[in-house]
């Protein structure tokens, strides 16, 4: 065969024009996911990683338009978790088998410096064995190493769109694209295993700006990329703008594994939320890890970034037997040790 899909896989590589192609038509896709597949289970097996997220805020001092937690939405509401109640959610995630907790949280000022690192290290001092990863936005690098000391291993910063210019559309004027990349580039050389990515379908985003990704993905070299679907918040100034499609991000899914063989893609919630079966067919196109919800249950509502979000209600509660039961039906098997980033093949 002498495809695109074909040459993509051989050379991890295309040209531009080649990569517009591939993203803009739907006859690609089914030899895209195959190809996906075959490189995952070449590197990866028919392994799933499972991370225990705690979702630990949702104050947020920032103005992203597309975002439910946004600083602006006065409906948003905020909650923040103990330090005692980040811990409990670790002691349960721990019991259920899992070795990697994710914090995450919108950028709040409650947690300052000094509070994440005293969490950190305590969580690092209970749980030797296990990845610490922290998910809380923007900081200066002396922040970044400050975690780092204190134990975290890993950070997951989406660069969101590596296009300044539409970067600034989604944003407001005090926030930049250039800072965006300065943090993972510091990330990066503090020694984190660093996970970037990007919303596909978010407005005004064009062809252009998904190839322009995947090539800021390719300068960064990330350990894990994140992606998923933009999905309309209605308290947001993007309330009437279009969510994304599930097709578009599994082919972007496909893409990324061809391109990253190495890399940890999550098949995420937001993919869940706009399909029913968009987490299973996200693994099934070269998705290797989720990210089930350890989070309280009384506070799974509140962090609303989007619309519709699944996981929040009572049955949330069973996440890691609900999840596990859609790995096995995809054909794959859940994990739940580390997990760390295969850059060479075993
Ligand atoms: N739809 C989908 N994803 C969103 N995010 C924020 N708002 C939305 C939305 N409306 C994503 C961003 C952010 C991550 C925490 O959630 O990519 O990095
Ligand atoms: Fe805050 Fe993150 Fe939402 Fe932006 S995307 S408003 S930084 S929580
Ligand atoms: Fe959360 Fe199914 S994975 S309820």
């Amino acid at each position: 065969m002498n495809s695109l899909v074909e040459k993509l896989k051989n050379t991890r590589d295309l040209s531009d024009i080649e990569l517009k192609t591939l993203i803009e038509s739907d006859e690609y896709d089914e030899e895209l996911r195959q190809a996906a597949d075959a490189v995952r289970r070449e590197r990866y097996g028919d392994a799933v990683f499972l991370r225990g997220l705690i979702e630990i805020s949702s104050y947020c001092k920032n103005n992203c338009l597309y975002c439910g937690l946004r600083a602006g939405n006065l409906h948003a509401e905020r909650y923040r978790l103990s330090r005692e109640e980040i811990l409990s959610c670790c002691e349960e995630g721990y019991a259920l088998g899992y070795r990697t907790f994710v914090l995450q949280g919108g950028e709040d000022p409650y947690f300052t410096d000094e509070r994440i690192c005293e969490i950190v290290a305590e969580i690092r001092m209970r749980y030797p064995d296990c990845a610490i990863t922290l998910s809380l936005g923007e900081k200066s690098r002396e922040s970044y190493e400050r975690y780092y000391k204190a134990g975290a291993n890993r950070y997951l910063l989406r660069h969101e769109t590596a296009d300044p210019a539409h970067y600034a559309r989604l944003h407001p004027e005090n926030m930049s694209c250039e800072n965006r990349k300065r943090c993972l580039y510091d990330l990066k050389e503090i020694g984190y295993q660093v996970g970037s990515g990007f919303m596909v379908g978010s407005p005004y985003q064009t062809t252009e700006n998904l190839i322009a990704d995947l090539r800021f993905l390719q300068e960064l070299q990330p350990d894990m990329i994140g992606i998923g679907p933009y999905i309309t918040q209605k308290d947001t100034p993007f309330c009437d703008m279009k969510s994304g499609t599930a097709e578009l991000t599994l082919r972007m899914l496909s893409i990324l594994r061809l391109m990253f063989p190495y890399a940890l893609l999550p098949s995420t919630t937001a993919l869940g939320t706009i399909h029913p079966m968009g987490r299973e067919m996200g693994l099934r196109a070269g998705g290797n890890v989720v990210m089930p919800n350890l989070s309280p249950v009384s506070v799974r509502k509140k962090y609303a970034i989007y619309d519709d979000k699944i996981c929040t209600g009572e049955e949330s509660a069973q996440c890691r037997g609900c999840l596990e039961r859609r790995i096995e039906s995809a054909g794959y098997r859940a994990v739940t040790d580390r997990g760390d980033v295969r850059r060479v093949r075993k």
